[in-house]
């Protein structure tokens, strides 16, 4: 795991921009020249694992080989840092302000889609805070939650959380919502249960096209690694399958503006949020 790029064969600069480019086509993320040596160690570990010789060897694979190596690759690049109660602002946009307007002015249904959802710590906050808030007893509410990684997904099946998790939840809620089981904490049945699981790849509309025709989009800390070129495609994706009114959530370091006019931006609450009008 993770070699050091001296002991690895040289990326020479034209198989880093074959490879960089290939990469951004199937799944967005984006190595630009600066991050070239962290691109070096990441696929340096399939040149390991596929005992291949030279970078590429590595692109001939990936472009003219069997699909096998695409999921593999997938979960070599998956960056799944997350935790439950990550930026709070935006779900407490949604559970107290949103939800609230968008039923009493009798819209629905009720859908919710993670697009990004890692290990599934985020859709199991929203499933929290909408049980806390007693939402399930008053409404029909289905959310959905994928990413692009079949380990991470399987993880989010299990349900069993470790301590780095669960940096930000309130100890009592904690208490509440999670019971001790092998290799750390398991998320109540109840709670589990409400969350649909999939993979979904963003950069394919078909995989996604589904979940986004959902009023209330959660696609957070996902697009910090894509091209502007990509988020901009994949946002005007969205924006055709959204449903009028509907709300696209970003993460806080993350900004459409100069990347698309389909959304506009609002603030509700502590939150900014992307509003299909
Ligand atoms: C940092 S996590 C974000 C988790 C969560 N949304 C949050 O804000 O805490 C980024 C996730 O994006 C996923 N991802 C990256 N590219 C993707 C793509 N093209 N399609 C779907 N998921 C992707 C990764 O697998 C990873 O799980």
């Amino acid at each position: 795991m993770n070699a050091d790029p001296v002991q690895l064969p040289l990326l020479p600069f034209g198989t880093f921009l074959l490879l960089r480019d290939l990469i951004a086509d199937r799944f967005g993320v984006w190595f630009d020249e600066t991050k070239r040596d962290m691109l070096h160690v990441k696929l340096g570990d399939r040149l390991d694992d596929l005992k291949l010789r030279s970078f590429v060897d590595y692109y001939y694979l990936l472009k003219y080989g069997s699909e096998a190596e695409w999921p593999k690759l997938a979960e070599t690049l998956s960056v799944q840092e997350t935790y439950f109660w990550r930026e709070m602002d935006h779900v407490r946009a949604f559970v107290d302000l949103l939800l609230p307007q968008f039923v009493a002015a009798g819209h629905g249904p009720i859908r919710i889609w993670s697009a990004a959802c890692a290990t599934g710590e985020e859709p199991l906050t929203l499933a929290i805070a909408l049980e806390e808030a007693g939402w399930f007893r008053r409404a029909s509410i289905e959310i959905a939650a994928t990413d692009m990684s079949a380990v991470a997904i399987e993880k989010a099946r299990r349900g069993v959380y470790r301590e780095r998790s669960f940096r930000a939840i309130p100890p009592e809620l904690r208490a509440k919502y999670f019971v001790p089981a092998k290799g750390g904490w398991r998320i109540v049945d109840t709670v589990h249960q409400r969350v649909k699981w999939g993979l979904a790849n963003l950069t394919i509309p078909g995989d996604f096209a589904p979940h986004a025709a959902s009023p209330f989009v959660f696609c957070r800390n996902v697009f910090i690694y894509f091209s502007g070129a990509t988020i901009s495609k994949i946002v005007a994706s969205f924006a055709e399958q959204m449903p009028k009114p509907s709300y696209l959530f970003v993460g806080a370091s993350e900004s459409l503006l100069r990347l698309t006019n389909l959304f506009e931006l609002e603030r509700i609450g502590g939150a900014f949020v992307y509003v299909k009008k």
